[in-house]
């Protein structure tokens, strides 16, 4: 098995990564021979960029895109580039990946729909996104599908991993102040980095190619995430909620974002099976064994 992971250095690739080299993966993965690339040797979004690589490490059985730019507000202030790295990127290595027969795991978000709606948003929903890094995302979902037809798109949300997560971010603030202000009104599934890099690994052995949900199981909005990370920290630090409404105006620049995103995993249900446990329960071996 050749595998070739893209935007390596991030939070999901650095999860893969730990997974693999621990053998805690679907024994088709284990003695895998694998390619880490990040920025530094692979520019998703330049079609040369991409070519170059392959044609210089030869073919692989699959390749899972971790890379992307991930800052939403960031997406809103250029556009361009969150375009190249969410949509043309996926592009191009779709491209690449069907000159080979080659499978791609293409990773998406749950900020691909609008959030109007409550409940969970099944694979069969239709998106319709209200942000730069929403339509972005969801460009490059539909170019890595239409380009090589051995193409999983999974979705997820609210990662956190090794790198610059909300988790961490609470955590940093909880250092120096006494209460921070958190959104309740914006509601999603918290999602383990390591638990979605099992996931994927399953799915990418699978040949049901298309689009899957993958986020831990359980709803909540950022601000029970906060506290949530704060009692199991054992962290004294007080949570004020407040409306999308009233943070829009104390930050203008942020991207509008949807209120209702969660995600349901209908696909791995329906087929594989789905594996991936509790929000809590994740979020507490993350900080037992990860942050602290
Ligand atoms: N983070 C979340 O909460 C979240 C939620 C839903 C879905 N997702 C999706 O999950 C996937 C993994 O997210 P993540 O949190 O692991 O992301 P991440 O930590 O931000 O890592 C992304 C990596 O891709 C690199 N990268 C950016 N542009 C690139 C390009 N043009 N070519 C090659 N590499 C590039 C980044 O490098 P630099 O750091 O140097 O830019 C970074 O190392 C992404 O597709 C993301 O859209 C994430």
């Amino acid at each position: 098995m050749r595998l070739l992971v893209t935007g390596s250095l991030g939070q999901l690739g650095r999860a893969l990564r730990n997974r693999l080299e621990q053998g805690r993966c679907p024994e088709e993965w284990l003695g895998a021979e694998v390619d880490w690339a990040d920025l530094a040797e692979v520019d998703i979004s330049s079609e040369a960029s991409v070519a170059a690589w392959f044609g210089s490490n030869g073919h692989y059985d699959v390749v899972i895109n971790c890379a992307a730019m991930t800052n939403v507000d960031g997406c809103e202030a250029d556009f361009a580039r969150a375009f190249g790295a969410n949509a043309l990127g996926p592009m191009n290595l779709a491209r690449a990946c069907a000159h080979a027969d080659t499978t791609l795991v293409h990773v998406s978000t749950d900020y691909v729909f609008p959030g109007t709606r409550e409940g969970e948003r099944t694979e069969t929903d239709t998106p319709c996104p209200i942000s730069a890094y929403g339509r972005s995302k969801l460009a490059g979902e539909g170019l890595a599908l239409s380009n090589n037809p051995k193409t999983h798109v999974v979705r997820t949300a609210w990662l956190y991993g090794e790198g610059k997560n909300f988790v961490q971010t609470m955590l940093r603030l909880a250092a120096t102040h006494s209460e921070v202000t958190v959104v309740d009104d914006q509601f999603g599934n918290p999602t383990s980095a390591d638990d979605l890099a099992g996931e994927i690994l399953r799915i990418a052995l699978t040949d049901a190619y298309g689009v899957w949900h993958c986020t831990n199981e359980g709803i909540c909005s950022w601000a029970d995430l906060a506290s949530e990370v704060f009692a199991l920290a054992g962290v004294s630090c007080v949570v004020r909620r407040c409306t999308s409404e009233q943070y829009k105006e104390a930050n203008p620049q942020a991207a509008d974002r949807p209120r209702y995103s969660a995600l349901a995993n209908a696909r791995l249900a329906a087929t594989i099976g789905n594996t991936m446990r509790p929000w809590r329960d994740a979020l507490k071996d993350y900080i037992d064994y990860q942050v602290l």
